[in-house]
């Protein structure tokens, strides 16, 4: 059984600093702290104007800065192998590459919103699994949009966090080029412990939600099967349900009904918006679900919720399918796929009795289906980013 655990704030922090040291020898001014984000449903939802009930995970990436006065921005991370050196002053689209785009872009993206950003040395670390659909990419992003805002001595009130959401959005789309939604972004800034945020991108609105789940734990595995968000699956569903939108007069998918999706004459288009419009009416069910602690309605809420993204959607893997089903059988009380897709996680919600039985049911059915062996994540809602120390 392999339990990813989340690592202690103090820990990491020290860590980000001792790796700012050694990799540059500077003295880190400031750590910034931004969370990794589990979905417990509504997927794909956020890019067609829908709503979504992330939770923020323990799991966080430390980000450990320290200004300097020559313009040069010099990146590194433990979890990555390049480096990247730059001018803040040149820090665009097509800069920098790989992992140092995300935090590049959000320097970049910041400057661009009218902040007078020094060039830094900045060093990260991170307890988020890379590549397992838990928004290790926001977590890095969001990490040095916080970094920032200690170096500049900001007020972290909310327009500054709208700002900053929009600065890490912006570093996503444009520097690394991920066509993504926005959900990684907003709740790994607004994320509040205790609590999923139901974020509504019809509206531009997000609000904490209540979790009665007292004797229920939330579990994630991580199929390692690696999920990229670069890769093209995504973005062509993106396209696909910009199709269905453009058939159907709408802006978004939003705004379509089911019995209109239902007449488009294009098959895949159709189960592509199909997804999208039942997915959008299983997140305020699942929400009163959650808070009132009625798990048989989760399961079948989480069930249908999987069966669209495997049938319908197809972002599914044999992994993921096994997990799901695994986990239900083995005395999980919901499970679904979560996260882009094509690889990456399972959540699952289980009484905390059953977490034992769960786990190792899922590592014997990997096993016995010759798949890598999984990594497990138990799941306490967490906060949004803060500055660390
Ligand atoms: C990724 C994207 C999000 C969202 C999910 C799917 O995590 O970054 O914006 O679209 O996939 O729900």
């Amino acid at each position: 059984m392999v339990l990813l655990a989340p690592g202690s704030a103090a820990e990491l922090a020290e860590r980000a600093r001792a790796g700012l040291r050694d990799t540059f020898g500077s003295e880190a001014a400031v750590v910034g702290r931004a969370p990794g984000r589990v979905n417990l449903i509504g997927e794909h939802t956020d890019y067609n104007g829908g709503l979504v009930l992330p939770v923020a995970l323990p799991h966080a990436t430390y980000a450990a800065a320290a200004p300097r006065s020559d313009g040069v921005v010099r990146l590194a991370s433990a979890q990555e192998p390049d480096p990247f050196t730059g001018i803040v002053d040149h820090l665009g689209p097509g800069e920098a590459r790989g992992w140092s785009a995300y935090a590049g872009g959000v320097l970049w993206a910041l400057r661009e919103a009218g902040h007078d950003l020094p060039g830094l040395d900045l060093y990260v670390d991170s307890s988020v699994p890379l590549g397992a659909g838990l928004s290790s990419s926001a977590a890095i992003e969001c990490a040095v949009a916080m970094a920032a805002v200690g170096i500049l001595g900001l007020d972290l009130d909310d327009p500054l966090r709208a700002g900053l959401v929009a600065a890490c959005i912006r570093a996503e789309t444009e520097v690394a080029d991920a066509p993504t939604g926005g959900m990684d972004q907003t709740v790994a800034i607004h994320g509040q412990a205790g609590t999923a945020l139901l974020i509504d991108f019809g509206v531009g609105t997000h609000e904490p939600v209540a979790l009665a789940l007292r004797d229920r734990t939330i579990l994630v595995t991580d199929t390692r099967v690696k999920h990229a968000l670069t890769d093209g699956g995504y973005g062509a569903r993106r396209a696909d349900c910009e199709k269905a939108a453009a058939a159907l007069g709408v802006r978004t998918l939003r705004d379509a009904t089911l019995e209109a999706v239902e007449a488009l004459t294009d098959d895949v288009v159709r189960r592509r918006a199909r997804h999208i419009v039942t997915e959008i009416a299983r997140v305020r069910p699942a929400v009163d679900a959650l808070g009132a602690a009625d798990w048989p309605a989760l399961g079948e809420l989480f069930a249908a919720s999987h069966a669209s993204m495997r049938d319908d959607f197809e972002i599914s893997t044999p992994e993921l399918d096994l997990a799901v089903s695994t986990a239900v059988a083995s005395g999980a009380d919901a499970a679904r796929m979560t996260g882009g897709g094509f690889g990456g996680s399972i959540v699952a919600v289980l009484p905390t009795a059953a977490v034992d039985d769960v786990v190792r049911a899922i590592d014997h059915a990997f096993s016995a289906a010759g798949y890598r062996s999984p990594g497990h994540l138990l799941v306490e809602p967490s906060a949004g980013a803060s500055l660390v120390g």
